[in-house]
């Protein structure tokens, strides 16, 4: 008997299925995002009654009425970063597990800089456009080797980090901003201010998050402070620089070139119309938000995203978890563990605890955690899952009011 089925739709990779096989869940798989009722029809059509988890990527809308439909439904997987294909609001009220792969493509991201901070180095972009016009703009005016330059990086997180190390690698110096302090790696030293970072950088590469204090982080101002004639990359988020302002510094002459893969407004289907202040410009590289879009990015989703799910099903354990709040699910020795999702009120363990009580079983471990509005609790147990006591607390406990979500695992 399976611990529980996954249904992965839109063609997820392959990489994803030894983790499920290992923890004993049954893979189906359909090649096409489903729709609203097609979903559920799919979900429900799954045998037993063993939990079940669903994977996406970004087509396949998850909307209120599944979460209802499906009560079996415990844990989503968005094979991918973005999430707005799934109401997250829902899943969080129904106590369903949503996880992500938010860092799966860093090492594309940094890859892609590193080329782009060659290729503007050298101009590469508008020899390529002359040739491919018939011009041949064969000299060394204005190309330069990176080795030796500075490059300022702005949010030394994930992506960030791992650029300070192969930037290093092709002999360029590091200096890196972040609100956070941050362990340098390798000779990468942080500065203390913004400024600093635009004033002493060749190269300057954006690496935050949108929030309220990155939106327009670089604008007219901050573009005026940079060393002449020096390069500004950004493959972050479209809010952070003002691409009107960007224009007017390449035309002036204070921004040697840039590079861009990320838009205040991006267009939502392929055959969409793209617009941008910045399009006809030689000096410019506008690529279309493309720099985690790697078939290596896409395996390590496929496995990020599956041991993600692996885990919660296998030890409770939710980090990285976008809908309930964080617990690390210690590894299950002995006898089996009640995983309960409840609505955070007042009273809720001493009703658990009383049907624990009227069942006459021994808890061997116990971990809340509360957040957003719902509590998760492991509750592990001295039986095994087989025992019929374990199915009567189960059932017990899931007919309590508060409760959302229970299993029992083991
Ligand atoms: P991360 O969360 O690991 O790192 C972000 C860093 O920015 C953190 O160290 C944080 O402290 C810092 N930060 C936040 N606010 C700041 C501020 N006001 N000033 C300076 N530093 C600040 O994120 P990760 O994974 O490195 O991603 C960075 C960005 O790249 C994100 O916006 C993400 O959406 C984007 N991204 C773009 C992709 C693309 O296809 N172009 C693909 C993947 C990520």
């Amino acid at each position: 008997m399976p611990r529980a089925h996954v249904l992965l739709s839109e063609s997820i990779h392959e990489s994803a299925d030894p983790a499920f096989e290992r923890a004993n869940i049954h893979v189906h798989r359909s090649t096409a995002g489903l729709a609203d009722q097609e979903l559920i029809r799919a979900l429900q059509a799954i045998p037993g009654d063993e939990p079940v988890l669903l994977g996406i990527r970004s087509k396949t809308q998850v909307r209120a009425s599944v979460f209802d439909a499906v009560p079996r439904l415990v844990g989503i997987g968005a094979f991918c970063i973005g999430t707005d294909q799934v109401d997250l609001e829902h899943a969080r009220v129904s106590g369903v597990a949503v996880f992500n792969a938010p860092f799966s493509n860093t090492r594309s991201v940094a890859e892609l800089v590193i080329a782009e901070i060659v290729i503007l180095s050298r101009q590469i972009f508008a020899r390529s456009w002359a040739a491919h016009e018939g011009a041949w703009l064969k000299d060394a005016k204005g190309a330069h080797e990176v080795r030796g330059k500075r490059l300022g990086i702005i949010g030394y997180g994930h992506i960030g980090s791992q650029l300070s190390v192969l930037a290093e690698a092709l002999g360029l110096r590091v200096s890196y901003y972040d609100v956070i302090n941050k362990l340098p790696l390798g000779n990468a030293s942080a500065v203390d201010n913004l400024d600093t970072l635009l004033a002493e950088s060749d190269f300057v590469t954006l690496h935050v998050p949108d929030t309220e204090q990155t939106r327009g982080m670089i604008g007219a101002a901050e573009l005026a402070k940079f060393k002449r004639g020096a390069y500004l990359i950004n493959a972050s988020r479209g809010s952070v620089v003002d691409l009107d302002a960007l224009a007017a510094a390449l035309d002036e002459g204070q921004i040697g070139g840039a590079a861009i893969d990320v838009y205040p407004k991006e267009p939502k289907a392929a055959g969409d119309r793209f617009e941008s202040p910045l399009q006809g410009k030689r000096s410019v590289i506008l690529t279309p938000h493309i720099g985690g879009s790697t078939q290596e990015a896409q395996a390590n989703i496929g496995v990020e995203v599956s041991e993600a799910l692996v885990g919660y099903m296998t030890t409770g354990r939710t980090i990285g978890c976008l809908t309930l709040p964080a617990l690390d699910g210690a590894e299950l020795r002995g006898g089996c563990r009640l995983v309960n999702i409840h609505k955070d009120v007042p009273g809720v363990l001493s009703r658990v605890n009383h049907v624990v009580a009227d069942v006459g079983v021994n808890i061997t471990g116990q971990h809340l955690v509360t957040g957003g509005g719902n509590g998760l609790l492991l509750m592990d147990l001295d039986m095994p899952r087989e025992d019929p006591r374990a199915t009567a607390l189960r059932e017990g406990i899931a007919k309590l009011d508060q409760s959302l979500r229970t299993r029992l695992l083991g």
